[in-house]
């Protein structure tokens, strides 16, 4: 089990883990915590994580409470019996790290979200292990968290995506009001203003009017040096629908999240606690249907693997606009992925046990590929 990771989605990663141990049959799995440090390290954590929620782990993160021991260990970028090396400073040198003892691991469960573990990066790295391990591969994981390219990708299968614009970085600091009249042009206020790459509604604004504009664009590129500006959806409810499987993946029943405050931002997601949800949501059994068949058709376009959970806003007129999909979505028994499986009567522990069976499969069909002539 990897959690933790480098991005903003650190905390709410440790709440994902502490719930999938806590539910993991021990008769059939030996867990391994592997904890990746918000510096990066890899460490075999002394203890499993414990969290009662999200907003328990980020609590006790900024209290500074969260115990952090463990040994460092690293993937070595090869197929072979050790999937981890416990890494060993002799004398307590750090200058002087050595390699020790290996740990061969079956299967890997990367409860991580948001860049460096959802984004393909960390899957590549499976990849070259030659390590099994759940949820998406590398296309989809890379595609899917990029908003721009996922975008690009939905519309080309005829979904319907709100328009958007892509500002780079260097444009923007290059001519901030061209490109602040280009995208008052083009799009249709309210914006929404968005690092391509990044999850958890980190670094997202809702802008009424150009002069808010420049405020939010500079906070997205903080994040990001790509960003995506769109136009808003107006009193779009928020449909949710999870996905699960390989070649013939099923979708779960719908559901709605009604957030508290003026978007579904940070602190209504994890924080307040205020945000309310409706599984499944109340939809006509067609619309229901619609989004069950999207979220497959999204989950396709990128060549999903093992699990998603993909996000539609869905207007007062009745339009219905794919807005995301997440490859790693949040992971908690409380979570809308467990609870839309759950609804639709896959419980939480025999959805680990369907995840693990689906990376064994696909990672069994991967050894067969042949890689050379000879
Ligand atoms: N085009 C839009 N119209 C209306 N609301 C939007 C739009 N885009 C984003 N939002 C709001 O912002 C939230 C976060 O945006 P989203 O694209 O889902 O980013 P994240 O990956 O951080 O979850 C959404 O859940 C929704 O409340
Ligand atoms: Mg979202």
């Amino acid at each position: 089990m990897l959690y933790g990771g480098r991005s903003g989605e650190h905390e709410i990663s440790i709440a994902s883990a502490a719930a999938v141990f806590a539910n993991l049959d021990r008769d059939r799995y030996d867990p391994v915590a592997l904890r990746i440090e918000k510096d990066g390290r890899w460490i075999l954590a002394d203890r499993p994580p414990t969290a009662a929620s999200a907003a328990a782990v980020i609590a006790q993160m900024r209290n500074g409470e969260r115990g952090r021991g463990g040994r460092e260990v690293l993937m070595p970028a090869r197929p072979g019996g050790d999937t981890l090396l416990r890494l060993a400073r002799p004398g307590g040198d750090a200058q002087a790290p050595a390699l020790m003892s290996g740990l061969g691991l079956d299967v890997i469960f990367p409860v991580l979200h948001g860049p460096y573990g959802e984004d393909g990066t960390v899957q590549g790295l499976f990849d070259l292990a030659g390590v099994a391990y759940v949820g998406c591969g590398v296309l989809a994981s890379a595609a899917g968290m990029d908003k721009d390219v996922a975008k690009t990708l939905f519309q080309a299968r005829g979904l319907r995506v709100t328009p958007w614009v892509v500002v780079r970085q260097h444009a923007w600091q290059a001519g901030r009001d061209q490109v602040i009249r280009t995208l008052s042009t083009t799009l249709t206020y309210p914006l929404f203003v968005k690092p391509a790459n990044l999850g958890s509604s980190l670094g997202i604004s809702k802008v009424s009017a150009p002069d808010a504009l420049g405020e939010a664009i500079d906070l997205a590129a903080a994040f990001d040096p790509k960003i995506v500006v769109e136009t808003g959806v107006p009193d779009a409810r928020e449909i949710e629908c999870a996905v699960l499987g390989n070649e013939s993946p099923e979708a779960s029943v719908p559901g709605e999240i009604a957030a508290s405050g003026e978007f579904y931002d940070y602190e209504s997601k994890y924080l307040s606690g205020a945000s309310r949800e409706t599984i499944p949501a109340h939809l006509t059994s067609e619309i229901a249907r619609e989004v069950q068949r999207q979220a497959l058709v999204a989950f396709d376009a990128l060549e999903g693997t093992g699990l998603a959970r993909v996000d539609f806003l869905l207007s007062s007129s009745g339009e219905l606009f794919i807005n995301e999909i997440n490859t790693m979505p949040g992971f908690t028994t409380i979570s809308m992925y467990s609870k839309l499986w759950a609804a639709s009567g896959v419980d939480y522990p025999t959805l680990i046990d369907r995840l693990i069976t689906l990376a064994l499969e696909r990672h069994a069909h991967q050894q067969q590929r042949r890689l050379s002539a000879f």
